[in-house]
């Protein structure tokens, strides 16, 4: 049988897929025998028992056919934890962290922050925002019954007891003038959008990703929902594509937000907008 580094060469065909084919390798080769990447490079000439490489093999084949190493693992770094993922929910982005980092700006933890986040999928930003603050309550809202179910086994795991999860279309029935904040990473891409066939996206969930007029329909119902729901001088902080800075900003002015302001993520892309209710 192959030794761990013979399995490792020879998981070369990855190239096909992936520029970064030997991480890939070694993420999969070690979640193959249980064990970290570190054991990897420490028993290079350990010999893999039939089962492990058999596994290793089902891996890379899965990885052959474009599938994301996020699902194959079932897992995603995000913030400062691992999520549990599933092709029911968007794999946690880096970018989405920003989105994390400025509601904490905003708030300046207040002790009894009342926080909601729209279309939560994994979990990802209300997670962050409970774990960071366990006396916030957190309120996560997702319209499809399966990502909930992932972003409810996260909580568990990370023994999060502030962060209730809601099955509903945005706003629909939550309280009136009740957040001091609503983030939210909604679906964003236009149709037809050529990304949607590049990278992970194929094997996203199409409803996590893809929103009708140009992608800005749920940016929209969320900007106009979320002013029912919003405390006087309160935040909505909005993630979107880097081109829509100008038709984001409209909405918001339009629907009677002010003090609107973009935020840039690392790569200098105008990656959120965040917008407060006065009234
Ligand atoms: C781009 S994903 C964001 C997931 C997660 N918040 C993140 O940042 O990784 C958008 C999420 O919105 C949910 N969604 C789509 N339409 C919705 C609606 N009308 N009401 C509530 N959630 C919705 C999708 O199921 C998906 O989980």
């Amino acid at each position: 049988m192959a030794t761990i580094k013979q399995a490792l060469m020879q998981a070369n065909t990855l190239q096909q897929v992936s520029e970064s084919w030997k991480l890939d390798a070694e993420l999969l080769l070690a979640e193959a025998i249980g064990q970290s990447r570190e054991y990897l490079f420490t028993w290079p000439n350990k010999e893999l028992t039939q089962s492990q490489f058999e596994k290793f093999d089902t891996y890379c084949g899965r990885r052959l056919t474009g599938e994301p190493i996020a699902y194959i693992l079932g897992r995603q770094a995000f913030w400062d934890f691992e999520l549990l993922v599933n092709p029911a929910v968007l794999i946690p982005r880096p970018e989405t962290e920003l989105l994390v980092e400025t509601a904490l700006e905003l708030l300046d933890k207040p002790a009894t922050a009342v926080v909601l986040d729209l279309g939560t999928g994994s979990g990802a930003i209300a997670l962050a925002l409970a774990a960071n603050n366990r006396h916030w309550t957190v309120t996560a809202v997702d319209s499809s019954e399966s990502a909930l179910g992932v972003a409810a086994d996260n909580a568990k795991l990370l023994q999060l007891s502030n962060i209730e999860f809601i099955q509903t279309s945005w706003c629909d029935g939550l309280p009136v003038a009740h957040f001091d904040l609503i983030a939210a990473n909604p679906p964003y891409v236009e149709a037809g959008d050529k990304h949607l066939s590049e990278g992970s996206l194929p094997f996203e969930p199409i409803a996590a990703l893809v929103a009708r007029e140009n992608g800005l329909a749920d940016i929209r119902a969320i900007a106009e929902q979320s002013r029912h729901c919003l405390k006087k001088n309160s935040w909505l902080l909005i993630e979107h594509g880097f081109q829509q800075k100008q038709a984001v900003e409209k909405t918001l002015v339009d629907t009677g937000y002010a003090n609107i302001e973009c935020v840039k993520d690392l790569a200098k892309l105008d990656r959120l907008t965040k917008a407060q209710w006065l009234h």
